[in-house]
Order: structure tokens, then sequence, then C-alpha cells
């Protein structure tokens, strides 16, 4: 099998490649929507892991990192009124996307959050990044509210 998802155990060793991954990744959306400097991103990252250490779904590409998921499965949906897995970022670098990867790192996502028992999973799309957009709508994602003024609310029932 030439790609494969893993969870990570220690995500905290993996923050030089998610920078990579990240920055890549970002390459072709609009600056507003995400991190910059080092400084910021190194915050982002301890951030995610103070937040979703067991949600670091990551995707090998010939065991080579080259995506990843990072889902939080203690969220609460104040819409919902409930606790819903969240994905706070899912990047694949920029030559491998449109090849499946990101929808497989969802699907897996997908099945955590079910294990958790939870019903719904949820996530923040910047309002003019329209290819995420798309992508999370194929997925079987709907739009939901406006928020910080450049966020959009998507959300999947899954159970
Ligand atoms: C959004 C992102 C994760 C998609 O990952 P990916 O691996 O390229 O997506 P996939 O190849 O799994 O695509 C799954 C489906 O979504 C569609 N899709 C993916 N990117 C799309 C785009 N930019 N525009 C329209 N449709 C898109 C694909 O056509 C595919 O449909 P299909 O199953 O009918 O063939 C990736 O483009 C990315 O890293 N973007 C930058 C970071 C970002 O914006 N993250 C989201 C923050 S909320």
């Amino acid at each position: 099998m030439v790609l494969k998802i893993k969870r990570l155990r220690n995500p905290e060793v993996f923050k030089n490649k998610f920078k990579e991954i990240y920055l890549s990744a970002y390459e072709s959306v609009k600056n507003e929507y995400y991190e910059h400097t080092e400084e910021e991103i190194e915050d982002y990252f301890n951030w995610l892991v103070k937040h979703a250490y067991d949600g670091f779904l990551v995707a090998y590409y010939k065991n080579k990192p080259v995506g990843f998921l990072i889902l939080d499965l203690d969220w609460y949906d104040n819409k919902l009124r409930k606790k819903v897995a969240e994905i706070h970022e899912i990047c694949i670098k920029e030559k491998y996307k449109r090849k499946g990867i990101g929808k497989k790192l969802v699907k897996t996502a997908e099945k955590l959050a079910g294990k958790y028992g939870l019903n719904y999973i949820c996530g923040w799309v910047g309002k003019e990044n329209y290819g995420s957009m798309n992508f999370f709508k194929k997925l079987g994602f709907e739009e939901g509210e406006i928020g910080w003024n450049i966020w959009k609310r998507i959300r999947k029932k899954i159970n």
C-alpha cells in the first residue's frame, strides 16, 4: 500500500514536518487564512498539540509525510449545543493535492469521531477559500454561519 494514514502517538515531534506541509499547502490560498511567521506557526502548532493531542492524523505517501488532519475530539459546537469532532486543520502538500489524500484523511477522521460516539464533524473554512469549501461540500459537509467575519462554519452529521 503506497498511502498510509497514521495517528501520531507523540505529535510534538512532528513540528518541523508540520511547518513544511502547512506552508506548502497554503501557498495558493489567500493570505488572511493562515499564519506566516515562524513564531506564529510555532504558536499555532503548540496550540494544536494542546487541544488535539490524540487527533494528529498524518498521511504518508511511500513512507513520506505529505499531509495531515488535526482533529479535536472534545470540542463544543455552540449552535448544535453539543460535543462534536472539530477539524482544526487539514493540509496537503501542493504537489500531492487532488489525488484523494484529503478525502482519505477526512474519512479516517469521521471513523475516529464515530468511535468516540460523536454525531457531527465540523470545522471553519475561510469564506473565500473556495477550493477548500468545494472539497468539504463534495464530502457531504454543509455550510453554516459566518464567524469572526472571515470564516464559515461547516458541519456534517456522521451518525
Ligand atoms: C483542501 C485540501 C485539504 C484538499 O485536499 P486534496 O487531497 O487535494 O483533496 P482530494 O484530492 O481528496 O479531493 C476530494 C474531492 O474534493 C475535490 N476538490 C479538492 N480540492 C478542490 C478544489 N480546490 N476545488 C474544487 N474541488 C476540489 C476533488 O475534486 C475531489 O472530488 P472527487 O472525489 O469527486 O474526485 C487541500 O487542497 C489543501 O491542503 N488546501 C490548503 C489548505 C486548506 O485550505 N485547508 C482547509 C482549511 S479549513
